[in-house]
């Protein structure tokens, strides 16, 4: 009845924002098997109160639950009797989701990396650099619309025919709340194209590069304009819940592990691979360009790490020592600059068993040589509402890293001959 009663109240606020006032956010670390195994079946009772912004993995793993202000004596009873370590990282996600956006654009309303951008201002950028780079920059737009009919633009950057069978893609926001991703793949392109620095300068003109900053426009969308933590499509799958999660959705060993047959679930895979229009769509295109491509990175947040292939099984592929190696290389790089550390592993190893990612299908159906999915700052103090502030130093310190891994691919082919 309770949930029919806030079924009601939801369906009635359609228009309104989604507030988050009083809730708080928990980092809660299950400290034995036991403290583990409730909090997984916390997790899997997909009780909407309980809102957890990463899954529940082995134990000594941390991990962030957002909760509302009737549940919190509920959550801290349950961690203390299991002995579990936890703590309040946000008081009020309301004031942190509120202090994300301000009223901004009062000063200075040119694009840049100091606040987050809505889609309209990601896409007008994009025009906006293909005129003024008519010789090195393509406007595309993806063939075919997201569920809401929505386009979804990139651009190429080409500075050499020559380069055309050393194409590199990157993608960002598959994940509508993963704010910080296409804040600092914007900011990448933008150096591949005006950085002086001569590592910058030898890695762009030596590639050409696919980006496509907003994977999932609805999604994106919707969380700027009802509901800032919205992760997926906006394709009602069910009366209930509506979207699937975008990130299992692709045609590589697809629903066979780390997802979910629910609607409501934050990792539903959705009914069959590629129902959700805007991974058809980007499929699509990907499969078009695929056989000029040498790299596929893909950007998320939170976690700090760098991941390889595959997340649907821990066997390592045949090149897993060398971009292991490069992924070392690379997050040595990142942490120089502010110290920021990451780790480097696959993403069944390291983060957690996910199949139907668009890293799985790009690696498993083409063989692409370097796929890495970052997974952006930070480690659960934020979470998914990284403050503007950090986006310029996020931004630069993966920009390190992801000059040195096209520069140590390089020098490791070189070294074989
Ligand atoms: C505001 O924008 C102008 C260009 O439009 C730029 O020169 C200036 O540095 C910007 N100021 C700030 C504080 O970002
Ligand atoms: C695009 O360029 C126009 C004209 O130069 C400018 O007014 C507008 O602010 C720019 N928009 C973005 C998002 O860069
Ligand atoms: C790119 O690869 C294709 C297919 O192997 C080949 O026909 C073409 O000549 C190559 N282009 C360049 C510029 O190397
Ligand atoms: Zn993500």
């Amino acid at each position: 009845m309770k949930l029919l009663i806030l079924f009601i109240l939801s369906v009635c606020s359609v228009g309104e924002k989604i507030r988050y006032d009083g809730f708080k956010l928990y980092k809660i670390t299950p400290t034995t098997r036991q403290a583990a195994d409730a909090l997984h079946d916390l997790e899997l009772a997909e009780n909407p109160d309980f809102n957890f912004w990463n899954p529940v993995r082995q134990v000594g793993k941390p991990v962030n639950v957002m909760v509302p202000p009737y549940q919190t004596s509920y959550l801290e009873t349950m961690a203390s009797s299991l002995g579990m370590d936890f703590n309040v990282v946000m008081e009020d996600v309301q004031k942190q989701i509120d202090l994300q956006q301000p009223a901004t654009r009062a000063t200075n309303d040119s694009f840049g990396w100091t606040r987050y951008h809505t889609l309209d201002e990601i896409n007008d950028w994009l025009r906006n650099i293909s005129t003024r780079f008519p010789e090195i920059v393509t406007f595309i737009e993806a063939e075919g619309k997201s569920y809401e009919g929505r386009s979804i633009y990139g651009i190429r950057i080409s500075y050499s025919p020559d380069n055309v069978n050393n194409s590199v893609f990157l993608e960002s926001n598959i994940h509508s709340n993963e704010w910080i991703t296409s804040a600092v793949s914007t900011y990448i392109v933008n150096e591949l194209l005006t950085s002086s620095d001569v590592t910058v300068r030898q890695v762009a003109e030596s590639h050409d590069w696919y980006f496509f900053p907003v994977f999932n426009p609805d999604g994106f969308v919707y969380a700027h304009t009802a509901d800032r933590l919205w992760r997926k499509t906006r394709v009602p799958h069910s009366i209930l819940c509506l979207g699937a999660d975008p990130n299992r959705n692709w045609a590589h060993s697809w629903n066979s592990i780390g997802t979910s047959n629910s609607p409501c679930s934050e990792i539903y895979s959705g009914p069959e691979p590629f129902s959700e229009p805007m991974c058809r769509s980007m499929s699509q295109f990907i499969s078009t360009v695929a056989e000029s491509l040498v790299g596929y990175i893909s950007f998320h947040s939170y976690s700090q790490l760098l991941l390889l292939p595959y997340g649907h099984t821990g066997e390592h592929l045949e090149n897993y020592q060398q971009m292991y190696d490069i992924g070392l290389k690379a997050v040595d790089a990142l942490a120089a600059r502010y110290g920021t550390h990451y780790y480097v592993g696959t993403i069944y190893e390291t983060i957690y068993p996910a199949s139907g990612t668009s890293a799985d299908w790009v690696k498993g159906t083409f063989h692409t040589p370097i796929v890495y999915s970052y997974e952006l700052r930070d480690r659960g103090e934020y979470g998914f509402l990284l403050p503007p502030e950090q986006i310029l130093p996020t931004a630069e310190e993966t920009l390190d890293s992801f000059v040195t891994i096209f520069i140590e691919y390089q020098n490791s082919l070189n070294n074989t001959g």
